[in-house]
């Protein structure tokens, strides 16, 4: 069966300050009437089954979401390589030959989404090779993965290399060259990604779980996400070109890109903001007025008791805030 595999178990450290730890933005309706997650998971509904993945702090909530999904709790918050693997093993022991599709719910899709996973998945069961999903980029976005696609072979190209979020100007370089971006997207059977992992950080935690030791194996396995732990090193991957309409939700430059702008470029979320003589500005409130006067190209959030400001272009630095934050305690 192709099983959905659901990926909820991030804190959005980005989307600070909308996203906390206790509130990530997987379960922020973020402009629409529902959450991230539950939008996901209803748009998966062309799997014959669908897993969503998450942390434990954050397994009771997932109910509230995704009602009819199965749920797969890691012992512990070890980032999407640990994550992955963890939920993998459990879909090989729940079901019979399963093909994995791996989906983000921080991400806005648009038509032709569930015909390339499904085109996606069946390149993953005919080749045994991990999949990725690559998009045409528009921009040197450093937030992303860069996928190099090599040979053509019909459905899909050889993957020949993956760099994880590279610095601005490698994604320049990338971009020229005609890289695509990985969507976070990933197809493999459970084979495929143990065969993948044995030579990577993940590699005793595969062994732990085979012999049965999940809590040592977890115990034991640093952070990593797939990208980096896997993808990077993956010699015999495929990269599975798509076109339809995507986005990451990821950081609040995100948001004008898929929200409509008045006629001076600003995009306001969640209230009717004041703006005078400002452009090209992002504003995100849960219910405070917010007015802007002569800025540009800023991001505006006030949510709670909080309130952020930052270049639309720094957006990816608000992660600093949040361990700024933590550090403090
Ligand atoms: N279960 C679980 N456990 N899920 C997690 C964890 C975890 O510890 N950490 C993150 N996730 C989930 C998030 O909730 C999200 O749905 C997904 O994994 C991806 O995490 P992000 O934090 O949003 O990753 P990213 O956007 O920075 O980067 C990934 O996606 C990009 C495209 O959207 C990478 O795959 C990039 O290469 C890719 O370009
Ligand atoms: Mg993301």
């Amino acid at each position: 069966p192709l099983v959905a595999l659901v990926l909820a178990g991030g804190t959005g450290t980005r989307l600070y300050p909308a996203s906390r730890s206790d509130r990530p933005k997987q379960f922020l309706p973020l402009g629409d009437d529902q959450s991230l997650l539950t939008a996901t998971v209803s748009r998966a509904d062309f799997a014959d089954h669908v897993v969503v993945s998450t942390r434990p702090a954050f397994a009771d909530e997932i109910s509230d979401h995704a009602p009819d999904a199965d749920v797969v709790v890691e012992p512990a918050a070890k980032d999407t390589g640990p994550a992955l693997v963890y939920a993998t093993h459990r879909i090989a022991e729940l079901y019979d030959d399963p093909v994995v599709a791996v989906l983000p719910s921080d991400h806005h899709v648009g038509d032709g989404f569930a015909e390339a996973v499904v085109r996606g998945a069946r390149v993953a069961a005919d080749t045994d090779r991990l999949v990725a999903f690559g998009v045409e980029p528009t921009r040197p976005d450093t937030g992303y993965g860069y996928i190099e696609p090599g040979l053509d072979r019909g459905d899909y190209h050889d993957l020949d290399a993956f760099h994880e979020k590279p610095d601005a100007d490698t994604a320049t370089r990338y971009v020229e060259e005609g890289y695509l971006w990985n969507a976070g997207m990933f197809a493999w059977t459970p084979e495929a990604l143990f065969s993948a992992a044995t030579d990577s950080p993940l590699g005793p935690l595969v062994d732990a779980l085979d012999a049965g030791d999940i809590d040592g194996g977890f115990e034991t396995v640093e952070p990593v996400s797939i990208d980096y732990a896997v993808m990077e090193r993956a010699a015999d991957a495929a990269v599975v070109p798509v076109h339809f309409e995507w986005d990451d939700l990821g950081s609040w430059d995100a948001l004008e890109r898929i929200f409509d702008a008045d006629a001076e470029g600003n995009v306001a979320l969640g209230d009717d903001p004041v703006f005078v003589d400002a452009a090209d500005n992002v504003v995100a409130t849960d219910g405070a007025n917010v007015s802007l006067v002569g800025v540009s190209d800023l991001a505006v959030v006030s949510w709670g008791d909080r309130v952020l400001v930052v270049p639309k272009a720094e957006a990816q630095r608000v992660r600093d805030v949040v361990a700024r934050l933590k550090e403090r305690g």
